[in-house]
């Protein structure tokens, strides 16, 4: 489905080796991304024989799992973790059948994980949207360069429902304000502030909120104090499910919900009020 790899990501099996000390037949661990895979087969190559022998991985997109391996027919149980957040809408609907042609023909039994919108960023949207599951999310973010790559600190962050299946991977970069020494003919701004050619493509109201948050005495303080710094705004769509939502859309595309659940950000079962992760675990008969 012409997607390309995605970089800066963590994960690396460790569920399908689980599967596999679990005593399951054989099992198939898929990403996209050639160094989660590389990670993967480095934890594979640590294990007992008795148990690598069990463990394949396939480096492709889920949409091309057919092109690479035979396994019409013959998943039992697919694990999605954290995944099906980074697929647009067609995406999703392209997914599920293809979950039910690679199931074996007694059917399977599936758990899927994404990211949640119980985000306090995002919950009030819900709770008067709770069908939606795209959020159009402007961010932006002050950068003491002196003192990290990573930013110092988020100034704002604007959430709307989003109506178009955009895609969750792609983004948007705006550099609003930089503030480096030396000459500008060198590249730097004299040590003063300087508002970039980027701030034209941010609308007034996001302009008002920006200069507005930046009124707060402890990022005035880091305005003031920073040498090397910058104002970035990062605009993309993200998906990011409630448990309800995301069975429902799972049940659309012809699968059996069992149960819903919520998890903490390492993965354990949770009743934390905004967890960052939901999940679903579902069936498909055939
Ligand atoms: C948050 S990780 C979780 C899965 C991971 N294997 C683990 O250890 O749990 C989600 C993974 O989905 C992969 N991914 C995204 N789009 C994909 C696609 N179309 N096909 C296969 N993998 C994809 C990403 O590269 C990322 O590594």
């Amino acid at each position: 489905m012409g997607r390309s790899p995605q970089p800066r990501l963590r994960c690396s099996g460790e569920n399908a080796i689980l599967l596999a000390f679990a005593g399951a037949k054989y099992v198939y661990m898929n990403d996209i991304e050639l160094n989660e895979v590389k990670k993967f087969e480095a934890i594979k190559a640590t294990l007992p024989p008795s148990v690598s022998c069990r463990l394949k991985s396939l480096n492709c997109s889920v949409f091309d799992i057919l092109e690479n391996e035979n396994l019409e027919s013959a998943i039992g149980f697919f694990y999605c973790r954290n995944f099906v957040h980074f697929l647009k809408d067609e995406e999703v609907a392209a997914l599920c059948p293809l979950l039910k042609r690679l199931s074996t023909p007694d059917g399977s039994d599936m758990i899927f994980t994404t990211n949640s919108s119980y985000n306090p960023s995002y919950v009030n949207l819900v709770l008067n949207n709770p069908t939606a599951t795209r959020f159009r999310t402007t961010t932006c973010f002050f950068y003491d360069f002196d003192k990290s790559r990573k930013p110092t600190a988020q100034i704002f962050c604007d959430v709307s429902v989003c109506n178009e299946d955009l895609d969750p991977l792609s983004f948007e970069k705006l550099y609003l304000l930089s503030k480096l020494p030396g000459e500008p003919k060198d590249g730097g701004t004299n040590g003063k502030w300087r508002v970039n050619p980027d701030a034209r493509k941010l609308d007034s109201r996001l302009m008002s909120m920006f200069n507005e948050k930046k009124k707060n005495p402890e990022l005035d303080l880091l305005f003031k104090s920073a040498k090397k710094a910058g104002i970035e705004i990062l605009i993309n769509t993200s998906r990011c499910y409630t448990r309800q939502n995301l069975a429902n859309l799972l049940e659309t595309h012809g699968l059996m919900i069992d149960t819903t659940f919520v998890l903490s950000a390492n993965g354990h079962i949770t009743n934390e009020m905004y967890p960052p992760h939901v999940g679903v675990i579902a069936k498909y008969l055939k």
